[in-house]
């Protein structure tokens, strides 16, 4: 079992440079997502190499698989994936970041650390404090995926986003899959575990109106 990050240490309150989408993408035009808590970034790796379309960024908070995932592009010379290291809300609350945010076609969420005890909710990745900041600067049209095998956790996520008037829920059975950035479905690596072990699987989509 891994140790879980906690993301409210200090250590994480310096952020390292993050690059212009020019400095990241060989083509900074191509529609662009951006994945939460990639880990390795397996998931990454496999919509990257399938879907040219598009460009790939995840931010991850463990540095030695950031580090990892780096050398792995640099070696394939894949040139519509990036890596950043760092905590996700302090990452995106950086006004230096703020293009990210401005730029970024869809965002997902897939299985975030659950920190099951009521003390430790503040940790979770998605937080009032970060969704204002996505309703605020993200594009009309864009969308945020959610993913989660903890039903506790869905519903916090989903109650943290649908208080925000500004994001809609999409009903999956009418969403178009083919026109994402995931238009095959590409599986992470919880996904599949969860999928193995038969595990309920509790999702959403959401609109930025
Ligand atoms: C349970 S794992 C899921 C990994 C992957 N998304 C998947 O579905 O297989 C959650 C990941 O989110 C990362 N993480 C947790 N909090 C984070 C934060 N605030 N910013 C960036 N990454 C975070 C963890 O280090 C871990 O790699």
């Amino acid at each position: 079992m891994r140790q879980h990050v906690n993301p409210l240490s200090s250590n994480f309150n310096e952020i390292e440079r993050v690059p212009s989408l020019i400095e990241m993408f060989s083509d900074s035009k191509l529609n662009f997502h951006l994945d939460i808590g990639c880990a390795a970034g397996q998931f990454l790796f496999d919509l990257a190499l399938v879907n040219t379309s598009w460009n790939y960024l995840g931010i991850e908070i463990r540095e030695r698989l950031v580090k990892t995932a780096k050398l792995r592009v640099q070696e394939k010379e894949i040139k519509n994936l990036y890596f950043l290291f760092g905590n996700a809300n302090n990452i995106l609350n950086n006004v230096q970041c703020e293009f990210i945010i401005k730029n970024v076609k869809s965002i997902s969420f897939n299985f975030p650390d659950p920190w099951f005890k009521k003390r430790h909710n503040k940790r979770r990745v998605i937080q009032p404090n970060l969704i204002n900041i996505l309703s605020n600067l993200l594009q009309s049209g864009s969308l945020i995926f959610i993913k989660t095998d903890v039903k506790d956790l869905f519903d916090y996520m989903d109650l943290t986003i649908s208080n925000n008037s500004n994001f809609k829920t999409i009903d999956k059975k009418d969403f178009n899959y083919s026109e994402s950035f995931n238009p095959t479905k590409v599986k992470t690596d919880r996904e599949k575990y969860v999928i193995e072990n038969k595990l309920d699987i509790y999702e959403n989509i959401y609109i930025r109106i």
